[in-house]
């Protein structure tokens, strides 16, 4: 059996998958792939010795410079590390190593990662677009070909999603972009038996996104600043600002103010207009690894239709309808607010978007229930919820409202709870998948969210105060899942015991 993963047996999954091979009370061999000097400061071995020993194995270490390669098949498995695949498959091919490492495979364990992987795969030639010189020969002991450390390489080597893609579309293969913890597991001959996934990964609308945490519309722009403090592969995925057909400046100035728990703002939609985010926003957004939502507003249903249309041949992965926008022909009645209002925009809207179409249903309406269920028989795949709670601050010095629009929305730790109500109470209408978000600022708000009826989450607020909380809500996430013996995030969803 073969097992490429990205770092090493670092996730309970992968122990499980190689569980199943290892004789407990063996032994196995960790091959090196660097110079014996930059062995001895290796810190994976100890590391990998551990994740070893928790499967019954001994390790040690094995060098093809100094030892016979047919020493391997005394193992009962062989890992072979990360480092340098280049400096690995010198050595091997010095050695003639390449016969041991095959009966291995098919006798044994074989456990490649990283470096290790790419040298046991098809070639090493997208490795070496990324990290030009060298010209090792890969062993080609399966035709599966890994991407190690997706999300985290996404600072070390730029444009690395675009290079992918046009490597795959020259070589007519495709490259399995792999997360540290995920893995590929192998039969002897090199054909794939079983993909070991992250359990964060989930899949809403036909769309699977990496982990379930995705950026709120309107509190992550268009990315940009926020992929200069970590790599946005990291995420879910992105629900981009408020975009409508035509460019709009917002509101006047007050347009945000902080209150207990939260924040009121009416910045009212400033966006530069479909046509620009298309020009110049995907284009940089689609090479990030993430998922991208265009979030499309608008004050005519024509203009709904006419800004999703326009999307159609683009990237975006999915549309998110905001309809908590005033309606300008029903005297500024905001769509999301009736069943016929939602059913309306969101079948219009249908009948010409060809993407995965998601509508963020408004918290301000009595039974939101109803309004999930309108938006699901006019053909939603998905709905978000909740959108902004309408709320009032006012100046006592002054008398005026602090916010020039007189009102604002309110959002943040303080409409967690209502979020949750409707989250859960939509989850008993509609069979269509829930995101659900609305003062989500901790990992442990989000499992209360996934609870209550939701495959996955958006962040917003939160990010104001803390830009890596929504890295922070997918490692503690993932730390749950692993501590309760959860194998899938999407067990969660719908999990709330009621009295
Ligand atoms: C400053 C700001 C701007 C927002 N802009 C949009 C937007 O353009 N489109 C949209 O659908 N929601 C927008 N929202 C709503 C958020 O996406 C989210 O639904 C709401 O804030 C509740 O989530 P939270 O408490 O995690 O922020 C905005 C929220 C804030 C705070």
């Amino acid at each position: 059996m073969i097992i490429l993963c990205s770092n090493g047996l670092t996730s309970p999954a992968l122990r499980r998958a190689a569980g199943r091979f290892a004789k407990a009370g063996g032994w196995a061999a960790l091959v090196v792939t660097a110079d014996p000097d930059y062995r001895e400061k290796n810190y994976h071995v100890p590391r990998c010795k551990e994740e070893l020993a928790a499967l019954g194995l001994r390790a040690e270490i094995f060098d093809f410079d100094f030892q016979p390669p047919e020493a391997l098949l005394n193992y009962d498995a062989v890992e072979l590390m990360g480092g340098d695949p280049c400096y690995l498959l010198d050595s091997i091919h010095r050695h003639g190593g390449e016969d041991a490492l095959r009966r291995v495979a098919e006798k044994g364990l074989l456990i490649a990662w990283s470096a290790g992987a790419l040298a046991l795969g098809p070639s090493l030639e997208l490795f070496q677009r990324l990290e030009p010189g060298g010209d090792a020969q890969a062993l080609g002991l399966t035709d599966l070909e890994i991407l190690p450390h997706y999300s985290r390489f996404h600072t070390r080597y730029e444009g690395l999603e675009a290079q992918c893609a046009a490597y795959e579309k020259e070589r007519g293969r495709k490259v399995c972009r792999l997360d540290d913890g995920e893995g590929l597991l192998l039969d002897g001959q090199g054909r794939l038996v079983e993909e070991i996934l992250s359990p964060l990964r989930v899949t809403v609308a036909g769309v699977e996104f990496r982990n379930p945490v995705i950026a709120a519309s309107g509190t992550f722009g268009f990315g940009r600043e926020y992929g200069e403090l970590y790599p946005l592969s990291e995420l879910g995925g992105i629900s981009c600002k408020g975009t409508t057909l035509h460019a709009r400046p917002g509101n006047p100035p007050p347009r945000v103010t902080e209150t207990p728990g939260g924040m009121l703002n009416a910045v009212g939609l400033q966006n530069p207009g479909v046509e620009h985010f298309i020009r110049e926003d995907l284009p940089w957004l689609s090479r990030q690894g993430t998922r991208i939502i265009a979030n499309v507003a608008g004050s005519a249903v024509e203009d709904y239709c006419r800004t999703a249309e326009l999307l159609n041949d683009t990237s975006v992965d999915m549309v998110e309808l905001n309809i908590s926008c005033p309606n300008v022909k029903e005297g500024g009645v905001q769509f999301g607010v009736t069943a016929e209002g939602v059913a309306g925009v969101t079948g219009a809207v249908r009948r010409v978007c060809k993407k995965p179409l998601m509508v963020k249903l408004s918290p301000n309406v009595t039974d939101i229930g109803e309004m999930a269920a309108a938006a699901e028989s006019a053909g939603a795949d998905a709905v978000s919820l909740i959108n902004t709670l309408t709320g009032m601050r006012v100046d006592i010095r002054t008398r005026r409202p602090i916010i020039h629009n007189n009102t604002g929305g309110l959002s943040g730790p303080a409409v967690l709870p209502v979020a949750l109500r409707m989250v859960w109470q939509a989850s008993q209408r509609v069979k269509i998948p829930i995101v659900g978000l609305g003062g989500i600022a901790t990992w442990q708000d989000a499992v209360e969210m996934l609870l209550c009826g939701a495959s996955a989450i958006q962040v917003g607020t939160a990010i104001f105060t803390d830009p890596y909380a929504p890295l922070k809500i997918r490692d503690g996430l993932l730390a749950y899942l692993e501590e309760n013996g959860i194998r899938s995030v999407s067990e969660l969803t719908g999990g709330v015991r009621p009295w």
